[in-house]
C-alpha cells in the first residue's frame, strides 16, 4: 500500500517509516522538521536500504498537501505532525491549537477531496487525563485536560469522530499511545529532544552520557509501592509496529476505532532508574523533588483490545527499553548532530 506518514522525520514516525517499508509499503513523508531533521530519514534509507520519498512541507499548507495527494494515490494516512510540548503548550496555546487542529483539519480536507478517507491518527493517554479506571481501558471516559496539548489531542479526537459519524465512508483508528521509550536496535536513530528534555527517559540518557548533572524525580509521596509515579513504558519499535496492523483495520473498513497501545505493566521511575543502571552499568545520579504540576500517581493500559481485534502485543520489556534507549545516546551523544561525523 502506498501511505502518506505525516511527522514521518520525529522519533515515532521515523521508527514507523522503517516498519512499513519492512512489511512492503511505499511511504511518502510530510515533515516541516520544526522538531526533526533530515538525517533521521537520511538513516532510516540505511536501514531499511529504501528510499524514503520526502516532502518538506507543513501540512497547514493546503497548496504543498493537494500537490502531494494529488501526485500519489495514497491508501492511507499515519497522522503524527503535531508538537508535543506540555509546558510549550501553556506558555503558547495558540500555537499548539493551530499546528494540531488546523494542521489535522486541512489534512482531512485535502485527503478527501483526493478520494483517500483512510486514517490512522496519533492520539495520547494523556486524553485520558488522571484515568478512572486502571489498567486503562478504551472504555474509560476521556478526563479533564490539564494543558492545551492533551486539549488538542482531545478535541482532534472529537473532531475525527464527528467527521466520521457525518460521513461513514472514512475508516480511522485512534490510536493512544502510553510512554514511548527506546530505540532502534541499530542505534542509529532514537529520540532527539531540543533544549533540556521534559520526558524521562531522555532526561536519564542525557545524565548517563554526561550532559546533565543529576535526574530530579518530580515526588516520592505518591500512593503508589515506592511513592514516585507510575507508567506504561511502551519501546518505540512495538509502538511502531502497532500502526502497521492498524492499518490492516483501517483497510479492512473499520469505521471509527479506539485502541489503547502499552504494554498492560506499569512501572515507577525508580524502577525505571535501576533497571537503567542494571543493564546498561552506568550510574544515575538524582535526587527527589516535589511533585510536578498536572502529572498523576499511576497511570497504565489494558492494552487487551489491540492484542484481540488488531493481533497486536508489544514484545519488548522494560531492560530492553533501557538498553535500546541508552545504545542510542552514546552512540550518538548530540542526537542527529552528530551526523557528519557517522556518515
Ligand atoms: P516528534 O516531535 O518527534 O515528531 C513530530 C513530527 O511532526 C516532527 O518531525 C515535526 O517536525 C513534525 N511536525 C510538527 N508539526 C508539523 C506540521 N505542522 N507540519 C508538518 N510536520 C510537522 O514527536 P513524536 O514523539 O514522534 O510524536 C508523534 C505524534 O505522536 C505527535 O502527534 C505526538 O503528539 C503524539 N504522541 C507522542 C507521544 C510521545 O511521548 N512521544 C505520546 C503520545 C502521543
Ligand atoms: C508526559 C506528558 C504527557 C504525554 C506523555 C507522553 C506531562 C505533564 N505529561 O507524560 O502529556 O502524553 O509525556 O510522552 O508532561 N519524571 C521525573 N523526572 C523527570 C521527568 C519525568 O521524575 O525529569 C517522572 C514524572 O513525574 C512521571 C514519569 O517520570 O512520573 C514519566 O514522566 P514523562 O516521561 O514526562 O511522561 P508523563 O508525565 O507520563
Amino acid at each position: 500500500m502506498k501511505i502518506l506518514v505525516t511527522g514521518g522525520a520525529g522519533y515515532i514516525g521515523i521508527h514507523t517509516v522503517i516498519e512499513l517499508q519492512a512489511s512492503g509499503h511505499e511511504v511518502v513523508v510530510v515533515d516541516n522538521l520544526v522538531n526533526s531533521k533530515l538525517a533521521a530519514l537520511k538513516r532510516a534509507e540505511q536501514i531499511s536500504g529504501k528510499e524514503v520519498l520526502f516532502l518538506e512541507a507543513d501540512v497547514r499548507n493546503r497548496n504543498a498537501m493537494e500537490q502531494v495527494c494529488q501526485s500519489h494515490r495514497f491508501d492511507c494516512c499515519i497522522h503524527f505532525a503535531g508538537l508535543k510540548a506540555v509546558g510549550e503548550s501553556v506558555l503558547q496555546p495558540w500555537k499548539y491549537y493551530d499546528n494540531n487542529l488546523t494542521g489535522t483539519l486541512v489534512l482531512l480536507d485535502v485527503l478527501a477531496n483526493n478520494g483517500c478517507k483512510n486514517l490512522i491518527f496519533s492520539s495520547s493517554a494523556t486524553v485520558y487525563g488522571n484515568p478512572a479506571i486502571i489498567p486503562v481501558t478504551e472504555a474509560c471516559p476521556k478526563g479533564r485536560c490539564t494543558n492545551p496539548y492533551a486539549q488538542s489531542k482531545s478535541m482532534a479526537e472529537q473532531i475525527l469522530m464527528d467527521i466520521h459519524k457525518a460521513d461513514p465512508e472514512w475508516n480511522i483508528v485512534l490510536l493512544r499511545y502510553f510512554n514511548p521509550i527506546g530505540a532502534h536496535k541499530s542505534g542509529m536513530i532514537g529520540e532527539d529532544p531540543r533544549g533540556i528534555p521534559n520526558n524521562l527517559m531522555p532526561y536519564i540518557t542525557q545524565v548517563a552520557v554526561g550532559k546533565l548533572e543529576k535526574l530530579s524525580i518530580f515526588g516520592d509521596d505518591y500512593h503508589t509501592p515506592d511513592g514516585t509515579g507510575v507508567r506504561d513504558y511502551i519501546h518505540v519499535v512495538d509502538l511502531a509496529k502497532g500502526h502497521v496492523k492498524a492499518l490492516d483495520s483501517v483497510i479492512g473498513q473499520c469505521g471509527l476505532e479506539v485502541f489503547n497501545l502499552g504494554t498492560g505493566s506499569g512501572y515507577s521511575v525508580l524502577d525505571v532508574v535501576n533497571s537503567f543502571e542494571k543493564v546498561n552499568h552506568v550510574k544515575i545520579a538524582y535526587e527527589i523533588k516535589g511533585r510536578r504540576a498536572g502529572d498523576i500517581a499511576i497511570c497504565y493500559s489494558d492494552p487487551g483490545k489491540a492484542e484481540r481485534v488488531l493481533g497486536w502485543k508489544a514484545e519488548y520489556g522494560l531492560e530492553d527499553m533501557c538498553r535500546d534507549s541508552w545504545n542510542w545516546q552514546k552512540n550518538n551523544p548530540n542526537g542527529f548532530e552528530d551526523e557528519g561525523k557517522k556518515l
